[in-house]
């Protein structure tokens, strides 16, 4: 019914529907699956003669192999076979095609690359005959093994070419500007962390493949999954109905699965491989480290007459992939001097992607921490300042923006967090052995829709049934596509079923980029509001004069139960969605605001983060409680990536000292204070005919840079490299008997 957005949709329909099902905080019908451990995730299928898999991990960070002496593990209980060829090894995280499959000499180009997979009877005799299994290596100097920007060695060029900006002179606005900041933020890599390790099973029935995995964007993964098999996409289905988080490191194929896939072909038995935490550390991508160089130019009102983002980010020689670091600071304030620019750094370490809101994650709390420093400079509260810098159109497209919430936010959070206690001297309040203090910072995210398909069935019997290939990655996307199709047709949510996570169904949009929810929902709403038209026609009435709620309809004086306009044949209906004009026409992005309040010891320079407030504006809310969510855990990121996250490589042979959830220090409910979450009610016309945006990496972007700012109103320290270890705080802390 949509197929390209090209015009903002204004009617408002959901505001005029009764079903009531829109905005609540409905519980997720898989829930109770979940929770009693009756849902089953990848590596939980039991498949009769389903042998095991288990990876042997490169311990070089740059060499060859020379070759894998098969005969080390053939007496070996149970052992089936070696398996190590070109497109498995090759297969980088985010779904770069693999390459040819060519047995033979292999590269390896990081620590921990995966380079055989070990088959046995069992996964006990997999990994012992993987341990066991010799592997000789030439190793070769890698290309620079450290992020270390100041190094001359370590290879560098330009990357993300298309959104560099270089505009007016930035220079000679930083020379005129009353205030300036001119700093240099640093953050360490990240891991994405899910909480279920990557998995898959394979299974052949003649020539087509059968894949029970854990990834995000199944559609996209068919194609992935058979380019590197050199098979037909006609041939291959992947099952992930759920996905225990993604957080990006699923959103393209992983080894596993061509792993699984072609061990499987060979033995013509099922294969499951699944990575062990350290391994998912290892070999499957990380967020990248950035430098970022932040330049502010402002008059004496605290205007922004120029802005500067240049970015350091890395990646492994051949990956393209960089960090996109100044993707909100491209749009979120004014300044017509301006200079944007990305870098990749070439360096021997497991391969970077996306993770969780690549780009504004990290550069969101860099920006905002500069912004504080600036407020300072110019004697202005930092919620002032945000709000004097908010361009009227695009600082470069001159675009308007959609629908933006940045303002409401930032007073609103500003007002419920108690804001107006704060003393901007830094040390100004102290309880006994902790100084206290409050930062805040703006969030910004991109908006995107991609193209999706669903199907919408109404039965015989007046239930709802949508199926799409949509996945729910811990999102709530089983919920909300429910209570999409239930409000459009008056059908309450007990009558609804929702069938997700197949490459049979429907082509979603899949999970990433926050853009699940309004593209494959508004593909929901598509199909959804074609069935209300046969159901209008059908009782005698206009389409916008119809009623349908708890499965009745009503309409031009006229009353039917839903189940008779049906009849007895199912309603059926596919709905489409793809951007279109909306999408250039437009500066679409969700926007928010932080508020934080921080504890940093005297004497040790620890923090604790006391209490933080979100206030966030995403266009129409369709499941307050799975929204919140996402925002709360956007926050805890925010946390981990302030105080405790870092992926640890050793500078002398590059291995990754810190590969699971003991070492990598994700925060913990003794971390994580209250947090006070307040979505805001606004409508997005241009972003999507649900008049919703995305909402699922919104609570990552910029809320450690709150913290940043918290720390120095806390105790005067302005740490200007994440995560904000208590070293980095120490060392700089005042007298603490004089203070
Ligand atoms: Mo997201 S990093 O696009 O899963």
């Amino acid at each position: 019914m949509f197929g390209m957005y090209n015009k903002p949709d204004t009617d408002n329909f959901l505001d005029t529907t009764a079903q009531g099902l829109i905005g609540a905080p409905l519980d997720r019908p898989e829930g109770k699956l979940k929770v009693t451990g009756t849902a089953c995730y990848a590596a939980e299928y039991v498949l009769p003669d389903c042998v095991e898999g288990a990876f042997v991990l490169a311990p070089i960070s740059a060499g060859t192999v020379k070759w894998i002496d098969r005969a080390s593990i053939a007496g070996m209980p149970g052992v089936l076979g070696v398996f190590a060829d070109d497109a498995m090894l090759r297969r980088a995280a985010q779904g770069t095609a693999g390459k040819a499959p060519a047995q033979g000499v292999q590269t390896v180009d990081y620590f921990g690359q995966p380079v055989a997979l070990v088959v046995a009877e069992t996964f006990e005799q997999a990994v012992a005959a993987a341990n066991a299994l010799q592997i000789e290596y030439a190793a070769t100097d890698p290309v620079q093994l450290d992020f270390d920007p100041e190094a001359e060695t370590t290879p560098v060029v330009d990357a993300r070419e298309d959104s560099a900006v270089d505009q007016g002179d930035l220079d000679q606005a930083m020379r005129d500007a009353i205030h300036s900041v001119d700093v240099t933020y640093r953050t360490e890599a990240h891991a994405a962390a899910a909480m279920e390790p990557h998995a898959a099973m394979a299974e052949w029935n003649d020539d087509h493949l059968t894949l029970r995995g854990s990834y995000q964007m199944i559609g996209h993964n068919v194609a992935e999954l058979a380019d590197s098999l050199g098979i037909s996409e006609k041939n291959v289905r992947i099952l992930a109905p759920y996905v225990g988080g993604g957080f990006g490191s699923k959103l393209g194929i992983s080894y596993e699965a061509v792993a699984a896939a072609i061990a499987a072909r060979e033995l013509a038995r099922p294969v499951r491989v699944v990575l062990s935490r350290q391994q998912v550390f290892r070999a499957v991508m990380r967020r990248s480290e950035t430098r970022q160089h932040i330049r502010l130019a402002a008059d004496a009102e605290g205007r922004l007459t120029g802005i500067g983002h240049e970015a350091l980010t890395s990646n492994l020689p051949d990956e393209d992939f960089a960090e996109p670091v100044t993707q909100a600071t491209d749009f979120l304030y004014r300044g017509e001097h301006r200079r944007l620019a990305v870098k990749r750094a070439k360096i021997a370490r497991t391969p970077a992607g996306s993770v969780r809101a690549p780009g504004e994650a990290v550069g969101m709390q860099a920006l905002e921490a500069a912004m504080d420093e600036l407020a300072e400079r110019v004697g202005l509260d930092p919620v002032e300042l945000r709000l004097r810098n908010i361009p009227e159109r695009h600082p470069s497209s001159g675009t308007p923006y959609s629908s933006r919430m940045l303002a409401q936010a930032l007073e609103e959070g500003a007002r419920s967090f108690g804001w107006d206690r704060r003393k901007p001297q830094p040390c100004a309040r102290r309880e006994g052995d902790w100084w206290i203090g409050m930062g805040m910072a703006s969030a910004a995210r991109v908006n995107m829709m991609m193209p999706a398909k669903a199907r919408v069935t109404l039965t015989p019997q007046g239930g709802l049934v949508v199926e799409s290939d949509q996945t729910d990655i811990g999102t709530g996307s089983y919920a909300i596509l429910g209570q999409i199709a239930g409000e459009t047709l008056g059908i309450p949510i007990d009558h609804v079923s929702v069938r997700l996570g197949d490459s049979a169904l429907p082509t979603g949009a899949g999970s990433g980029g926050s853009f699940g929810a309004i593209s494959t929902g508004s593909a929901v709403l598509s199909a959804s509001r074609a069935i209300r038209k046969t159901l209008a026609s059908r009782l005698g009435c206009r389409t916008d004069e119809l009623v349908l709620r708890d499965g009745h309809a009503a309409g031009g004086n006229r009353s039917a139960s839903i189940a008779d306009l049906v009849g007895e044949e199912a309603l059926v209906e596919t709905g489409r969605i793809k951007p279109g004009k909306t999408a250039m026409q437009y500066t679409q992005a969700s926007y928010g605001a932080f508020f934080a309040e921080v504890a940093v010891n005297v004497w040790t320079g620890e923090t604790r983060v006391r209490r933080m407030t979100g206030a966030f504006g995403f266009g129409r809310v369709l499941n307050a409680k799975t929204a919140r969510s996402q925002c709360l855990g956007g926050m805890v990121w925010c946390i981990g990536s302030a105080l405790t996250e870092e992926l640890a490589f050793d500078r002398r042979d590059g291995h990754l000292a810190n590969p699971d959830l003991a070492e990598y220090h994700v925060p913990v409910h003794r971390d994580v204070p209250d947090l006070d979450v307040i979505l805001l009610e606004e409508r997005d016309p241009a972003a999507s005919p649900l008049q919703a945006k995305g909402v699922g990496e919104l609570g990552i972007c910029g809320g450690a840079g709150a913290i940043c700012n918290a720390i120095y109103n806390a105790c005067g320290v302005r740490v200007r490299s994440f995560p904000m270890t208590l070293d980095k705080i120490i060392e700089h802390l005042p007298d603490p008997l004089a203070n």
